[in-house]
């Protein structure tokens, strides 16, 4: 999605912006841009497509000591060159870069603009002109911004600066992030601290409806009334080279492969030296009572959501549904008397969650965010959080946070089960489980030639393919799928394998390949009929099965782990089938098309 970075007070203003601006790539953008400029001059470059060619495109006269960047992700209008950010208004003198979506720019446009004339297509446009138009009307630059800020609905992250004043970034925020970063002699601005991590470590964060006036010595924070705001700083627990490849040639398979060693950071994490469990006591107290949990996330997030609704449901006795964010908050189901609201995201940033949190606080429920990310959104809007501890995923594709997810929730629902006292919590020996299923996920991640050979068997050709499977091979089963169609742009599904006779079967064709996931002994024994269905209809079927349960035959075999963990290893074949698959394509694993690593959009 659209990324901001912005910096006053250093000389080589271009160089920050640009390397800011390739931190943020991974977010998943179609054009960029940046604006310099110093006492004397000022330079204004933009370009479709990646970040290359921005730099290509820069002379050494595109220099000075303030600027802003951006990444833009379309929204409104088409990826181009006169949509990509920054944005001046009527005059040229002012420069704006937005993350987010102004819900009433049309309204805007016929109110205050009507004789302006626009270079590109986007709201980010209406908005810098509707400063501007404040400012005809006698006000000087933060009165103009601040009163477009009171008549702008919608999201919004803005760096705005005005020409005539290059000491100076205005700054604000409505539902996206952006932090303000704090320097010796310079600060800058971005929409996610790794962005400048090579700048400083020191952050603070910005709230909903605040006004910052950042120049290179100082930062003035003002609230919607004008009160000046105090605020600490904080030292950003990131280390730079988390957000390198190394000698990785994708971010996914160095992501793939770092899973074991999440797991033992998550039991280091929440386990003391004994094994136990240590969490928040006023979480697990808010939770005990509950009579129902709702788990929130979308895409992977909620494919976490349902294997840990099994887990949750096993060890604590408590229901749990789970919902898209996109579909719960404008079609909110009947809630239950007691609920408590889980809410997973990798980012802590995805729109489509944030807009459900901020309707369950109107309700005044309690929630929960369990997130990669300290400091993010939906951390700071939930009554409590939990993290992930995977270090920065970068691949679009998330794999470690799958499976950090999964397993910080089963972290919660033992610490939970035992606090009511429930014997199912107390047997399960979920540190000890744990470290076994790390050591198993490093024998799958050895087995790297062997999945590139069977995926050039079964994948290299085909359109589409299935994966099917029951109870939480099924679960694991939408993940895969999701997995492989997203990078691999094969047309994938996972499905409950007892349904595909229901109207799916009807498009197994000669070769289409069906991939079957079978860890648990009784379902197993079903899904391997359903695969010799769709074998006789030509289907060519490959399984995943757990060594207690693994035919001569099977292609994959699995080291068998503790039922209730059993997702956290069959989930890693799949991550690499989809890596080999997309490789032997000749598409860009971290990157791609059409989709964005964090959806601040709705
Ligand atoms: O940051 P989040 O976990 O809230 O993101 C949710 C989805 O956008 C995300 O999981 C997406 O489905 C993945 N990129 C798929 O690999």
């Amino acid at each position: 999605m659209c990324g901001i970075v912005g910096i006053v007070g250093k000389p080589n203003a271009t160089e920050i912006i640009i390397k800011g601006l390739e931190k943020l790539e991974y977010r998943g953008y179609d054009s960029a841009g940046l604006f310099v400029a110093n006492d004397t001059t000022s330079s204004l470059v933009k370009a479709q497509g990646r970040i290359k060619n921005l730099s290509d495109k820069l002379t050494p006269e595109v220099s000075g000591t303030i600027g802003i960047g951006h990444t833009r992700w379309a929204t409104h209008g088409q990826p181009s060159e006169e949509n990509a950010h920054p944005h001046t208004s009527q005059s040229q003198r002012l420069v704006l870069v937005h993350n987010g979506v102004i819900e009433n720019f049309e309204e805007l446009k016929s109110t205050y603009l009507a004789a302006d004339t626009f270079i590109g297509e986007t709201d980010t446009e209406i908005a810098v002109h509707v400063v501007e138009a404040f400012m005809n009307q006698g006000l000087d630059t933060k009165a103009a911004f601040k009163k477009a800020l009171s008549v702008i609905r919608g999201s919004y992250a803005f760096g705005l600066i005005d020409k005539e004043d290059t000491e100076t970034i205005y700054v604000a925020k409505n539902k996206s992030p952006l932090l303000v970063g704090l320097g010796d002699g310079f600060n800058v601005i971005c929409s996610d601290a790794m962005a400048m991590l090579e700048q400083t470590n020191r952050f603070v964060e910005l709230v909903d409806g605040e006004m910052v006036i950042v120049t290179a010595d100082a930062i003035a924070i003002e609230d919607q009334e004008g009160h000046a705001i105090e605020r600490e700083s904080y030292e950003a627990q990131l280390d730079l080279t988390d957000i390198e490849k190394g000698t990785y040639p994708y971010y996914m398979l160095k992501e793939i492969d770092e899973q074991p060693a999440v797991m033992r950071r998550i039991i280091q994490n929440y386990a003391n030296q004994e094994g136990e469990i240590q969490l928040d006591a006023d979480l697990l107290n808010a939770m005990k009572d509950r009579d129902r949990i709702y788990i929130i996330g979308c895409g992977t997030s909620s494919h976490a959501g349902w294997v840990g609704k099994k887990i949750i449901e096993t060890l604590t006795n408590i229901p749990v549904e789970i919902h898209l964010s996109s579909e719960f908050g404008y079609n909110m189901p009947l809630l239950s008397e007691k609920p408590f609201f889980i809410f997973l995201s990798q980012s802590g940033e995805t729109a489509d969650s944030r807009q459900v949190l901020v309707k369950i606080n109107e309700l005044n429920y309690p929630s929960l965010t369990i997130t990669n990310v300290a400091g993010s959104t939906l951390s700071r809007e939930a009554t409590y959080t939990l993290l992930l501890h995977a270090g920065p995923e970068i691949a679009v594709a998330s794999t470690k946070a799958y499976t950090a997810q999964i397993a910080v929730l089963a972290v919660l629902a033992k610490a939970l089960g035992q606090q009511k006292g429930l014997a199912q919590a107390a047997d399960f020996a979920f540190v000890h489980e744990l470290g076994l299923v790390a050591t198993a996920m490093e024998s799958i991640i050895n087995e790297k030639d062997l999945i590139s050979e069977l995926v050039a068997e079964y994948l290299t050709e085909t359109r589409n393919a299935f994966y099917i499977g029951r109870g939480v091979d099924y679960y694991v089963s939408m993940e895969a799928a999701l997995k492989l169609k997203e990078i691999s742009y094969i047309q994938a599904e996972g499905f409950a394998a007892g349904e595909l006779k229901h109207g799916t079967i009807a498009l197994i064709e000669e070769g289409t390949p069906v991939l079957g996931i079978i860890t648990d002994e009784v379902t197993g024994a079903h899904t391997r009929g359903n695969l010799k269905e769709v074998e006789s209809r030509g289907a060519k079927t490959l399984v995943l099965a757990s060594a207690d349960l693994a035919k001569p035959t099977d292609q994959i075999v699995l080291p068998t782990v503790h039922p209730l963990l059993s997702a956290l290893l069959t989930v890693v074949p799949t991550q690499l089938v989809a890596y080999f698959a997309t490789l032997q394509r000749g598409y860009d694993v971290d990157k791609p098309r059409n989709l964005a690593k964090s959806v601040t959009v709705e």
